[in-house]
């Protein structure tokens, strides 16, 4: 019998001299090391059954970016010395695969081009990382230890929501996405092309979509952007290959304000409206007591499945607020007339009439879970399920289809962390660390349930701003798809291996070591990431201070640290051993992956519980951040405490040192706007703390707040203390 492959590992890293660590991610079912290996050069051919030319022009082209060498492909048998691509129509399993190396060769026989492509997806990564760069890398072993391994997915959908509806990411971008998660075998993109924020797919019927519904703002400040047909085209040729399915979403009847603004007769009460420049979710919903919302839906779904050859079409379907069907009496009427008592029940009446359009033209819809709560469906449809996994249950009982997309899980838009200084990131949930994603269980949660995937989102309503708005502060790097990159690697590693492999075989310590061996692949692949901050193995307290034990987060790469209270760079000292510091809160420490791609530093935060009473913890000035005698702007990001209009309490609190901090003002900015400031000279000691209250009045959501305090130390620079928000009205 075949050994799996954590035994074999535990056994060949005792017995096998010289077998090399198997790293693939997301991991196979069974591996079987051999002796030897198998050896690129400028001699070796391409040999491919003749359905499968695309993928042997794929691999040529990865071989020929890399190796600088043009390889030679032949249509035919296998040869010796040649990698040979094939179809095994005895294989059962969709998207299988077998790759087998000997010295003499590479076979890889797919039970469909989609598993060919994923055998060579896992050749690759048995590859030096390098063979993944675009420009020649010399000085490389092009070498592959001799191996077999057969292959499948435990689920048909391994998918990926990319919202370039909120923040407009361009074809190049989408291509790159695509690539990415081919990669790591994941074969589904939902394209969330529409949102309130903006339309953008080119409809050639409805030109204002895109000439009004794909740009927000005015003149110089104007942005957005949208696909044309041919864009369009392009992105699906490119993803065809990599074996990704992509999927549109167009949503309705919520999350279209881009629509409305186009076209306001398309809603209820048919007033004019602008595409939002900050995030917003609309309440004009698509008006359902109309008959030209129907024609308009039949004919931009029309034109959407002509240019998709896609099975499916997603229709949104999520987060509708039913105010304005409540009053127009074109929607009541319709109410009235199909017998319905909520006016939630109209989304499903609206969904019936897509499902019948969608039905003529031989594709299942999709949705958000909510278009399989709102009333009754005459069709089976797909259902997301973005709230509870277990919620899934929900489409048993009523005979549909599940996709788990939990945000507890799966939204790559939270942060990774509460580490001080992670990014900007949505707020409603708490982070998701990439052991919390790899912790979703892609089971049927019910005896018969047809659960089809696993899927991960990514909504960009946090970088709408794109480049004005967000900065990634180790990276010192502000473009916003640095920015999606960042969210979503190494986080989708752990998603594709949630829907790849199965569940009894899936063990997070393993996953993250294997991981570790991925860094240099996404370096190489030029695709940015988040680096996991090292571990706190033990802290001990003793006279000569505190001791600090770490432990790597990635296997293999240096840790460095500081003990001053200073931000570490990749100069700061390495860390070998257990440090001790006088002042625990003055011990930094980041994760070094390169010069580039650095953690953020762990540090043993002050503990401000006792001032709770103050408010939000702010920000907190040290003495390296006060100059004596002089005073300086300090900026404090306030973008989140400020919540809505009304009063607010800023209180200043002095933790330590000798010297008082003096304030000679403070204002309030949104954005650059001045709301309100104080120009009175005040002092904080360790006896008096200092309020001052501000007032706003023009509060917008998803707008930075920054507080900005000129501040001096008197008499010296020893001064430790913080600053707390508090909003003392409604
Ligand atoms: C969603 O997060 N509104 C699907
Ligand atoms: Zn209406």
């Amino acid at each position: 019998m075949k050994q799996l492959l954590s035994t074999l590992l535990l056994s060949c890293s005792l017995t096998c001299i010289g077998a090399q660590e198997i790293n693939i991610i997301p991991k196979p079912i069974q591996i079987t090391q051999a002796e030897g290996k198998f050896v690129l050069t400028p001699q070796t051919l391409i040999t491919y059954d003749k359905e499968l030319e695309l993928q042997a022009s794929y691999l040529q082209e990865i071989f020929g970016g890399s190796t600088g060498w043009d390889l030679q492909m032949e249509e035919g048998n296998a040869q010796t010395g040649a990698i040979h691509l094939s179809l095994n129509p005895e294989m059962r399993q969709a998207e299988g695969y077998e790759l087998e190396v000997t010295p003499s060769g590479v076979q890889i026989s797919g039970a469909d081009p989609g598993g060919v492509f994923y055998g060579i997806q896992t050749l690759l990564q048995l590859f030096p990382a390098e063979v993944y760069n675009v420009i020649r890398q010399k000085n490389i072993a092009w070498e592959v230890p001799a191996i077999k391994i057969s292959d499948a997915p435990s689920h048909p959908w391994r998918g990926m929501m990319l919202d370039v509806a909120r923040y407009f990411f361009d074809k190049d971008f989408v291509k790159k996405y695509i690539d990415m998660m081919a990669m790591y075998k994941m074969n589904k993109l939902q394209f969330h092309l529409i949102d309130d924020s903006g339309w953008r797919l080119e409809i050639k019927k409805y030109p204002k979509l895109t000439e009004i519904g794909a740009w927000a703002g005015k003149d110089q400040n104007r942005f957005g952007g949208y696909y044309t047909q041919e864009d369009i085209k392009e992105i699906i040729e490119y993803a065809k290959v990599r074996n990704v399915e992509v999927i549109p979403e167009i949503e309705f009847p919520a999350h279209m304000l881009s629509a409305v603004a186009a076209y306001p007769w398309l809603s209820c009460k048919g007033e004019p409206r602008e595409v939002p420049t900050q995030h917003f979710i609309s309440r004009d919903l698509i008006c359902v007591g109309k008959e030209s919302s129907y024609q308009f839906l039949q004919d931009v779904l029309d034109e959407t499945a002509s240019l998709f050859p896609s099975r499916y079409i997603n229709i949104g379907g999520d987060e509708a607020v039913y105010d304005n069907w409540e009053t127009c009496p074109k929607c009541q009427a319709v109410m009235k007339r199909e017998g319905l008592t909520k006016a939630s029940d109209l989304q499903g009446y609206l969904t019936n009439r897509v499902l019948q359009m969608m039905k003529e033209k031989n594709r299942t819809v999709i949705g958000w879970e909510e278009i399989i709560q709102r009333g009754k469906l005459d069709a089976r449809v797909v259902a997301l399920f973005w709230h509870n996994e277990k919620d899934t249950i929900q489409a048993v009982e009523k005979g549909h289809w599940a996709i788990l997309t939990p945000a507890t899980h799966a939204y790559l838009d939270f942060p990774e962390s509460k580490t001080p200084g992670e990014v900007k990131a949505a707020t409603w949930m708490p982070p998701i660390s990439i052991e919390k994603a790899y912790s979703l269980d892609a089971k049927d949660y019910s005896e018969g349930s047809h659960v089809l995937g696993v899927q991960g989102c990514l909504w960009s309503d946090q970088f709408i701003h794109g480049t004005i708005l967000q900065e990634i502060t180790p990276l010192n790097e502000n473009r916003s798809e640095n920015y999606a990159e960042y969210f979503t690697f190494p986080r989708l590693l752990a998603l594709a291996e949630v829907g790849w492999t199965r569940e009894s075989a899936r063990e997070y310590k393993d996953f993250a070591r294997r991981l570790a061996y991925h860094y240099a692949r996404l370096d190489q692949k030029g695709c940015n990431y988040r680096v996991p901050e090292p571990a706190i193995a033990q802290i001990q307290e003793g006279a000569q201070g505190v001791t600090f034990t770490l432990s790597e987060s990635v296997a293999g790469a240096p840790i460095r640290y500081t003990a001053n209270g200073s931000y570490p760079t990749v100069h700061s000292p390495l860390y070998t051993g257990p440090v001790t510091v006088d002042d625990k809160n003055n011990f930094r420490a980041i994760t070094v992956i390169n010069n580039r791609h650095y953690s953020l530093p762990i540090y043993f935060a002050y503990d401000y519980s006792e001032y709770k009473h103050f408010g939000e913890f702010s920000g907190e000035w040290k003495p390296a951040s006060i100059q004596a005698d002089k005073a300086a702007p300090w900026r404090i990001d306030a973008t989140g405490k400020i919540s809505g209009n009304g009063t607010y309490e800023i209180t200043f609190v002095q933790t330590g040192g000798n010297n008082s901090l003096k304030i000679d003002g403070i204002k309030l900015f949104k954005r650059e706007e001045l709301l309100d400031g104080i120009n009175a000279m005040r002092k904080v000691d360790k006896q008096h703390q200092v309020s001052y209250r501000l007032h706003v009045k023009s509060f917008e959501a998803g707008t930075p707040f920054t507080l900005e305090a000129q501040v001096s130390g008197e008499g010296g620079n020893s001064t430790n203390g913080a600053v707390f928000i508090k909003k003392v009205d409604e």
